[in-house]
C-alpha cells in the first residue's frame, strides 16, 4: 500500500546571522542566531513523501528536477536518522508492522517538494526546504517527537533549516555539547507577541548564488580574522540585546541591531579569501534608500522607519512596524518600479485611484 503525506514549512530570515561551522558533519555553528520565521502563506517549501512498496534507493525531486542522495550526505543523514526513529518504535511496538507486509522503515522514501520562491538565491530555501522535509517524513513515519527535537534533525540537513520548525522569533542556541544534542531552536517569543512587525521580501535575482552557504561559510572560518572577533566579542552581547529588543517590541533597538548584524556579516564575507560578494549594486541602493528614509524620518522626530537584512544573496528584506510599510513600499517602487506590477499579493500597490493602502 502506498502512504503519503505533505507538509509545508516557512522560510526564517536572520536577524542575528548564523555563519560559521565548528562541526561540519553534524552542523554545529560557531555562533548562536536569532531569526523570525515568516508566514506559512509566503515563502514556503512544501513537501510529499511517500513510501513505496519495496526495499531500495530514496529518491528526491527539487523543483521538478531529480537530486541525487549521495550516501552520507547531509540529506541521507536526516533520513537515516528518521529511519532509525521509525526502526525503533517498530521494534518496540510489532503491531505497527502489519503481516507480510515489509516494515515501513525498510521501504523506500520517494519525495518531492517545491519551493514557491527562488531557491539558493539567498531567501533561505535551505531552511525551509529542510524543515519541510524532516516535519514531513516525520508525519510520514508517525514518529512522536517535539519540535525542538526535530530541529535537531533538520539542523543536520542544514544549520538554518531547525530555526524553521518553530513560529515567530526564534533563537538557535549553539550549544556546547560535542554530540549537538544542545545545539538547537528556542522560541523566544511567538508571532502574536509583535504582530506589528511586516517583512517585505525585495527579490533583486533569482539566480542561483555563485557561493553557496555552505561553501561560503567554510572559507570563512578557514580564512577570516574578523569572524573571530565576530564570534568572541559581538554576537553573544548581541543575542542578549536582541531578545531585549524582542521582549520589549522596541524596534529602534531591533532595527540597530538588525542592520548592524547583516552589515557584519557582509564584511566577514570580504575580509574571506577569496572574498564573497552576496550583495549587489541593486542591493547597496536599498540600502542607501532605507537609510535614507530612516535619516529623515528621524530628522523630523518620527524615529526609525525600517530595518533591512541581507542573507548569503543580493535579496532584501526589509523589516518594520506595519504603519511605516505604505510609506517604505511606495518609496522603494518609486526607485525600483516592478517588472510585473500586478503581483501584488499583499496588496500594497497602487489601487485605481493611485492610493497606496495596506490590506485591512
Ligand atoms: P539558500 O540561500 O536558498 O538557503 P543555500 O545555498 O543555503 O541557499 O541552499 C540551497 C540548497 O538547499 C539547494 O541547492 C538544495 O540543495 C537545498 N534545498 C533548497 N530547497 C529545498 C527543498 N525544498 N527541499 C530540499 N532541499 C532543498
Ligand atoms: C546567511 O543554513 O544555508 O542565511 O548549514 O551550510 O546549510 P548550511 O547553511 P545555511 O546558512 C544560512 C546562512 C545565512 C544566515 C542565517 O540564516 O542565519
Ligand atoms: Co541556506
Amino acid at each position: 500500500m502506498v502512504k503519503e503525506v505533505t507538509c509545508s514549512a516557512p522560510v526564517n530570515i536572520a536577524v542575528v546571522k548564523y555563519w560559521g561551522k565548528r562541526d561540519n558533519e553534524l552542523i554545529l555553528p560557531t555562533n548562536s542566531s536569532l531569526s523570525v520565521t515568516l508566514d506559512q502563506d509566503d515563502l514556503r517549501s512544501t513537501t510529499t513523501a511517500r513510501l513505496i512498496d519495496s526495499e531500495g534507493a530514496d529518491q528526491l525531486w527539487l523543483n521538478g528536477a531529480q537530486v541525487e542522495i549521495t550516501p552520507g550526505s547531509r540529506l541521507a543523514r536526516c533520513l537515516d536518522e528518521l529511519r532509525q526513529l521509525r526502526a525503533q518504535s517498530e521494534a518496540t511496538s510489532p503491531k505497527d508492522v502489519k503481516d507480510a507486509q515489509l516494515p515501513e522503515s525498510r521501504r523506500a522514501l520517494v519525495i518531492a517538494s517545491e519551493n514557491n520562491f527562488p531557491t539558493a538565491a539567498g531567501l533561505a530555501s535551505s531552511a525551509s526546504g529542510f524543515a519541510a522535509l524532516a516535519f514531513t517524513v516525520a508525519q510520514l513515519f508517525e514518529l512522536q517527537m517535539s519540535p525542538e527535537r526535530l530541529s535537531r534533525i533538520a539542523r543536520q540537513g542544514s544549520g538554518s533549516a531547525c530555526r524553521s520548525l518553530l513560529g515567530g522569533f526564534v533563537a538557535w542556541d549553539m550549544g556546547t555539547a560535542a554530540d549537538g544534542g544542545d545545539s538547537g531552536a528556542r522560541m523566544v517569543a511567538p508571532q502574536a507577541h509583535w504582530p506589528d512587525l511586516e517583512a517585505m521580501i525585495c527579490v533583486v535575482s533569482d539566480s542561483k548564488k555563485g557561493t553557496s552557504s555552505t561553501g561560503g561559510m567554510a572559507a570563512t572560518v578557514a580564512t577570516s580574522a574578523l569572524l573571530q572577533h565576530r564570534i568572541k566579542d559581538v554576537v553573544p552581547a548581541r543575542m542578549a540585546a536582541m531578545e531585549e529588543a524582542i521582549a520589549s517590541r522596541d524596534f529602534e533597538k531591533f532595527s540597530a541591531l538588525t542592520i548592524a548584524d547583516s552589515n557584519q556579516f557582509h564584511a566577514v564575507c570580504l575580509d574571506t579569501t577569496p572574498p564573497i560578494f552576496y550583495l549587489n549594486d541593486v542591493s547597496r541602493a536599498i540600502i542607501a534608500v532605507v537609510e535614507e528614509l530612516n535619516r529623515s524620518s528621524r530628522a523630523l522626530g518620527q524615529g526609525t522607519l525600517a530595518t533591512y537584512t541581507f542573507d548569503a544573496g543580493p535579496n532584501a528584506v526589509i523589516y518594520a512596524p506595519r504603519a511605516n510599510m505604505k510609506t517604505i513600499v511606495s518609496t522603494i517602487l518609486n526607485f525600483f518600479p516592478l517588472a510585473d506590477p500586478f503581483n501584488d499579493p499583499k496588496g500594497y500597490l497602487a489601487d485605481k485611484t493611485g492610493d497606496l493602502s495596506p490590506p485591512s
